[in-house]
């Protein structure tokens, strides 16, 4: 695992995006800020200043694309909870990626798939945004959603190096075992500490709203919602 170590750049997803043939297999970029940090569905990812984690992680498994490659965010989104966890938090995920903790968000993924003019991929780009250091007056500076901080929750500063260790030793540990099963593979751990099974939704997809009850996540880490008692799958969709 190679890793580079960035002062400042515009969003670390987009400077791996830009060279991305140029990194090997789990090349790891973080940077100490973040000026246009991207989130998912084109929304932007505040930085909320020094001792935040932005990271990318380079992943080329294949030459072709292969459907689960979509789940390795919720396979990160499980790992990011299993490192808060030895924080003696309860962090949640709220389908299908982000991570909360007490309905707050504290983590953010973004994948980015990127292949050639003949479909073969290039590679992908697996970005984290984990709020770790935030001070309490920058929190309003996010104003579409609560959000908090992992110093904010342990009332203590945190080693910003030490923490994007364990996150990376928690991905890369079972990575292998990922790639060869899938989705499957996290499926219990991510049901186990799902905040939003059983509940009434509204779910963003593209531009419609679609309304029901969260019956399950399937084999594939898609949202079954049940609306007039038929089933909906949902592959794509912010939760709103
Ligand atoms: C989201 O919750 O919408 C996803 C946020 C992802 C943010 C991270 S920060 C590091 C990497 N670089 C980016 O521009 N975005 C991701």
């Amino acid at each position: 695992m190679k890793e580079i170590r960035l002062e400042e750049i515009d969003s670390t997803n987009s400077y791996a995006k830009s060279r991305i043939d140029d990194f090997a297999d789990k090349t790891v970029i973080f940077a100490r800020r973040q000026t246009f940090g991207r989130g998912r569905l084109n929304r932007v990812w505040v930085d909320l200043g020094e001792g935040n984690l932005f990271m990318s992680i380079v992943l080329k498994p294949s030459n072709v694309l292969k459907d689960f490659y979509s789940n390795l965010t919720q396979y990160l989104s499980v790992c990011l909870c299993k490192v808060l966890e030895k924080y003696e938090l309860r962090p949640q995920i709220k389908w299908p990626n982000d991570v909360l903790i007490a309905g707050k968000k504290i983590g953010g993924i973004l994948s980015e798939a990127i292949t050639n003019s003949g479909g073969n991929l290039r590679g992908i780009i697996l970005g984290i945004g984990v709020n770790l250091n935030v001070k309490p007056c920058d929190v309003s500076k996010v104003s579409d959603k609560a959000i908090t901080s992992l110093n904010l929750e342990i009332q203590k500063t945190v080693n910003v190096d030490e923490f994007r260790q364990k996150l990376l030793d928690e991905f890369f540990e079972n990575y292998e075992k990922f790639l060869a099963q899938g989705f499957r593979f996290i499926k219990d751990d991510y049901i186990l500490r799902n905040c939003f099974i059983g509940k009434e939704l509204s779910v963003k997809v593209f531009d419609k709203v679609e309304n029901g009850v969260a019956k399950s996540i399937d084999d594939y880490g898609e949202l079954v919602l049940t609306k007039n008692d038929k089933d909906l799958v949902l592959t794509i969709g912010d939760i709103l």
